[in-house]
This record gives structure tokens, C-alpha cells and sequence, in this order.
């Protein structure tokens, strides 16, 4: 295909300024391991996962193959009544690797249908206990849990929200933990844990049978990577327990080793009752979502229900896509096979450093990061934002591709990624900032 004006009008890219992309266009027409090559043929190293799915690098022939092989032998099955093998696997895999207890796996095909499942399921698991009356949601400021109307309406982003409408009502929303006395430390910040206690507010505020469930990203990722405060999950859990609201871990970036454990609850030893997961767990190679339910959950919808007659009235018509599956399979192998959790876990204390390290630079505001996942926020220049859609011009220039929201660059690499990879992203990054 020819790329010009006139054969790039017709698609309307999501997320974009669509104007300035095609006046200037990026398109990939290739990637393996850790790059992207494009369609002026230059090599871009993958700052990202391309969008935190890719952790064992691109264009995996294992996932090619299981995908290929299972679209010639079963290409499609309705979910409803009816599944297949690959579903059941996929799901005791998913299980194995999910905290004790949330055993139970529902099957969708993105990040946003698993956030609006696990609303559905919050709400119809309460109905099952004569609970009904919980109809608030809980979730934070600055949060991001996708773009349906119901991630909308528990999304903090007001950009993402100010659009559309009154949304859905009845969500509360807790107070960010992006605080100054945490700026450009590693890890989990010493201050905020109290930030938690604004859920025992709302419980007070709404009454204490009222609220269904409190959705969290453990590390809020597209906001710009803030990492919860030592203690702040473990109090949020604590009061989710005494007032019997589900907490809702939505780990659709940190899920599948970002963090260097299989799941973020792990890594920060707080089990929620739900986890939302998708992107890595297809290594991106296929849509899919998936939401872990604790077995109490599972079982209370299902036995309350009338007999021979549905649980649950939800579901896609590509829930458990057959192809999906088999990608999923595949990359859980690779996963297994090439310890990459291990890996990413390794990487993570060289990668932190070389990170932190640009905060001599002037132009740096703040710096947060954890495990293969950082934060590199520069001061805004003008309108917020500008300068960080800037700063992803100069870097891909200059043959790096990093995700930015706002004027924070999201750096996350695949787990394949080696020292020397690090260094490249690093030095990289130092000699665009170098130019504000
Ligand atoms: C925490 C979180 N939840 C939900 C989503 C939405 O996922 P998707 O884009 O696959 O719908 C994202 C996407 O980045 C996310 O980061």
C-alpha cells in the first residue's frame, strides 16, 4: 500500500491526534524481539511492550504457530452452552498463577471488557447474597480502568471522562497518591498510607452495606506510573474486609510480571477478591481479557441461580476465542519455559537505577517506578501534555518507542530486555531531555 494522505484518511486511530499523524505518519510494518521496524524502514527499539503486552518480545514463533495451528482446527465456537478444550487450559493456567483462592476465570477479549465483567460481577454477586442495595462503585482519582462506560465512569483521567456524558452514577472516588514527599524516590513512597482512609469515609458517607466494590490499580499505570505508599493497600484491603466490599485489583499493566510476580498482589502481599488482567497475557499477540474471581464469588452466583437456567447474564460473542486461547497457552509456556518473571524481577533493580538516574537532568520533574515499570515526568511546557507528546517525537526520532500520557514517558520493557537494551533506553532518553 501506498501511504499517503488520501490512503491514511479513512482510518480513525484511537487515542491520537489524527491530524498531526497524518501529516506525519508512524506505521510498523514489522517487529521481532525487542524492535519495531517501520514503514521508512528505520529500527525502533521497543521502550514499552508496545503498549505493556509484549513482555517476551515480538513476533514469537511459538504463539504464530499454537494461533495458526488453532484456526485451521476450530476457528471459532460460541461460548455460550457450547466451549473448548483451550478455554478450560487456559484457565486452570491463569488460576495456577493468580493468588490462593481466586480460582475461577471469565474469559473477554480487553483491559475495558474486563473492568465492566468484574462490575457486572461485583453487583450480581452482592444481588446473590440479598445485598442489592451496594450500588457504589469506589475507584481513584487519576485512575485508568479503560474506556467502556462503566471503566469511564470509574476512570480519574479527566481528560478520558469530561466527553462523555454523565456516565455511571453512584462512583466515588478516592484520593490520588501522587504526593510531593514522595518525588523521585524508588519504590513504594514512606508517605500517603493514609490516603486510605478516605474509603472509611465514603463507608461513613454512603452507609456501611452500600458499597459493592473498590477498584485499585496496584501501580496506576497510564495515569503516569504512581506506586501505592507502603501500608496504603494493605488499609484499603483491611477496610474492604470489615464492610464486605470486594476490592478489585485491576492489574491489566502490572498482571503477568511487571512487577517480577506473576501478579502485583503478590509482589505487594495484599490478595484482592477479583483481579482484571489482559494484554501480556496474550504476549499482545491476541485480544483478550480475563477476570479472576475468588471460588466464594464464583459459587455464590452460581448456586443462587434458578436451576437449568443461566447465572450470569453476560458474556461476548468472542469470550474464549479459540485463537485467543491457544495465544494465551503459548505465551504462558514461554513465560513458564524462559522464567521471564524471574527475568523481569532480575532486571528490575539495574533498570530502576538507570532511570532514576535522569533525574539530574533540569527538565525532570519527578521520577516513580517499580520492578520493569517507571515514570519519567518532565516539567510541562504551555499546555500540560505538549511538551510530553514532544518528547515521544524525539525519541522516536531518534529510534526509541515509549508511550507517554501527558508529559510523563511510561517506560516499561519487555523482559527479554538485556543491560545493554536498558542502557540504550536510558541513554536515549537522556539525550532528548537533554534538549529542554
Ligand atoms: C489498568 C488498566 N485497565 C484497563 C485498561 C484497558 O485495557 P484495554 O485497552 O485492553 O481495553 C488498561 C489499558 O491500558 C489499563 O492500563
Amino acid at each position: 500500500m501506498e501511504i499517503n494522505s488520501q490512503t491514511l484518511e479513512r482510518h480513525w486511530l484511537p487515542f491520537s491526534d489524527n491530524r498531526s499523524f497524518k501529516r506525519e505518519p508512524r506505521l510498523f510494518v514489522r517487529a521481532e524481539g525487542m524492535y519495531y521496524w517501520s514503514h521508512d524502514g528505520r529500527k525502533i527499539l521497543d521502550g514499552s511492550s508496545g503498549l505493556f503486552t509484549s513482555a517476551a518480545g515480538h513476533c514469537r514463533p511459538e504463539i504464530a504457530t499454537a494461533v495458526g495451528e488453532q484456526l485451521r482446527t476450530l476457528d471459532f465456537t460460541s461460548s455460550f452452552m457450547r466451549s473448548h478444550p483451550g478455554a478450560f487450559e487456559l484457565a486452570n493456567q491463569v488460576a495456577a498463577l493468580t493468588p490462593t483462592g481466586l480460582d475461577h476465570v471469565f474469559f473477554c477479549n480487553s483491559g475495558s471488557e474486563a473492568i465492566d465483567t468484574a462490575i457486572k460481577i461485583a453487583f450480581a454477586y452482592h444481588l446473590a447474597r440479598n445485598e442489592s442495595q451496594r450500588t457504589y462503585l469506589v475507584s481513584r482519582e487519576r485512575a485508568y480502568h479503560g474506556v467502556n462506560i462503566g471503566g469511564t465512569a470509574l476512570s480519574g483521567i479527566v481528560k478520558n471522562r469530561e466527553a462523555f456524558g454523565a456516565l455511571m452514577p453512584g462512583v466515588l472516588h478516592l484520593r490520588h497518591t501522587l504526593l510531593p514527599a514522595n518525588r523521585n524516590k524508588p519504590g513504594m513512597g514512606d508517605v500517603g498510607a493514609d490516603l486510605a482512609e478516605d474509603l472509611q469515609r465514603f463507608v461513613q458517607l454512603v452507609g456501611e452495606k452500600r458499597i459493592a466494590a473498590v477498584f485499585v490499580e496496584p501501580i496506576a499505570g497510564s495515569t503516569g506510573v504512581i506506586v501505592p505508599p507502603t501500608g496504603y493497600l494493605e488499609r484499603i484491603r483491611e477496610i474492604c474486609t470489615r464492610y464486605g466490599i470486594l476490592l478489585v485489583f485491576d492489574e491489566v499493566i502490572c498482571g503477568f510480571g511487571r512487577t517480577g510476580e506473576a501478579f502485583a498482589a503478590q509482589s505487594f502481599g495484599v490478595t484482592p477478591d477479583i483481579i482484571t488482567m489482559a494484554k501480556a497475557l496474550t504476549n499482545g499477540a491476541q485480544p483478550m481479557g480475563a477476570v479472576a474471581v475468588h471460588t466464594t464469588i464464583y459459587q455464590q452466583i452460581v448456586n443462587s441461580a434458578t436451576q437449568n437456567a443461566p447465572e450470569f447474564f453476560h458474556g461476548y460473542t468472542y469470550s474464549a476465542h479459540p485463537a485467543a486461547c491457544a495465544a494465551g497457552l503459548a505465551t504462558l509456556e514461554i513465560y513458564r519455559k524462559e522464567d521471564l518473571f524471574h527475568q523481569a524481577r532480575a532486571l528490575s533493580a539495574y533498570f530502576q537505577d538507570a532511570m532514576f538516574d535522569l533525574q539530574d537532568l533540569p527538565v525532570v520533574a519527578d521520577i516513580r517506578g517499580y520492578g520493569l515499570l517507571a515514570g519519567v515526568e518532565v516539567k510541562p511546557a504551555g499546555t500540560p501534555g505538549t511538551r510530553g507528546t514532544d518528547l515521544q517525537g524525539k525519541l522516536f526520532e531518534r529510534g526509541l518507542h515509549i508511550k507517554t500520557t501527558a508529559d510523563v514517558a511510561i517506560v516499561a520493557p519487555p523482559f527479554i530486555a538485556t543491560r545493554s537494551d536498558v542502557d540504550t533506553i536510558a541513554a536515549t532518553l537522556r539525550d532528548a531531555l537533554r534538549e529542554y
